[in-house]
């Protein structure tokens, strides 16, 4: 398993020259994905936490190497999203403090009342809401007109998210297979991820203006309904988690994953290169 889950690092250099618009027909969906690449290091780094406290638990030793590939896939979205903060930094946005809250108030917080089978659950459960956001953005190109390289940085992180979408849910079906348990996971995720990506959205708007153009507007109401029709398929892709027969593989979209990675890979625009010791940051893995 872990060999079809390689770990890549994201070379794109990233410069502040990046407009802070970097999605000039969605401010909405660029201050959205801003937000996203704000909270995906501590995030991130709480999957992983809570992964590795799962593997000892696991018999399977496929599902324990993929649950370490996913690992090390994890950590260098962290890096890539954390490099991206240089650029954020550049264009004045104020959001670290916010960030450390974050952090604080969500995952560390989780993780001294949660129990390991909860946080697992959560995990399988934000990791499902990646997936689909994954589907959804390729499958439909909603980046094709961002800027390049975040353009790329994003679709990368979205074709690894479809390609290690079933590990955290076979994770979680091993430590703790009954369904409450998903159930339990599924109502305190969706509510925090919505409501901070509302959030987040919304401070990122208020910085640069966009919250009183109506543009900014338009722009997300074709993104929730005529042209994206995002509102409908999440309600969609939420519910289908619930289903007691649902896996993460019933949707295939490998092939969606595996030409991301080609594109980004290829000798021309390849951005992407295998990680190699030191690329990236170790895994954070202290509670
Ligand atoms: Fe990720
Ligand atoms: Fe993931």
């Amino acid at each position: 398993m872990s060999v079809l889950m390689p770990t890549r690092s994201f070379r794109a250099p990233l410069q502040p020259d990046i407009p802070r618009n970097w999605l000039p027909a969605n401010p909405a969906l660029s201050a959205l994905l801003d937000m996203y690449t704000v909270i995906v290091p501590s995030n991130e780094a709480f999957y992983m936490r809570t992964l590795a406290r799962c593997l000892g638990r696991i018999d399977d030793p496929d599902l324990a190497a993929a649950g370490r590939a996913f690992i090390h896939q994890e950590a260098e979205h962290g890096v890539a999203h954390k490099r991206f903060w240089s650029v954020l930094d550049a264009h004045g946005y104020r959001y670290r403090r916010l960030e450390r809250i974050i952090d604080v108030l969500t995952f560390r917080l989780t993780e001294r009342i949660a129990p390991l089978s909860l946080r697992m659950s959560m995990v399988s459960c934000i990791e499902h809401i990646n997936a689909f956001m994954a589907h959804e953005f390729l499958r439909q190109g909603i980046l094709a007109d961002a800027h390049p390289e975040v353009r790329a940085m994003q679709e990368w992180h979205f074709a690894e998210e479809i390609e290690h979408k079933s590990v955290s849910f076979d994770v979680l079906r091993a430590v703790s297979p009954g369904y409450g348990m998903r159930l339990a996971g599924w109502v305190p995720t969706t509510v925090l991820f919505y409501t901070l990506m509302t959030l987040g959205m919304l401070f990122f708007l208020a910085q640069d203006g966009g919250l009183w153009r109506a543009s900014t507007w338009r722009g997300l109401w074709r993104h929730l309904g005529p042209e994206h029709g995002m509102a409908r398929r999440t309600l969609k892709h939420l519910f289908a988690y619930l289903k007691p027969s649902f896996h993460p593989s019933q949707l295939d979209d490998r092939a969606l994953a595996e030409a991301v990675i080609a594109r980004y890979s290829s000798p021309q625009g390849g951005w992407l290169a295998p990680a190699t010791r030191g690329s990236g940051r170790a895994p954070d893995l202290a509670a």
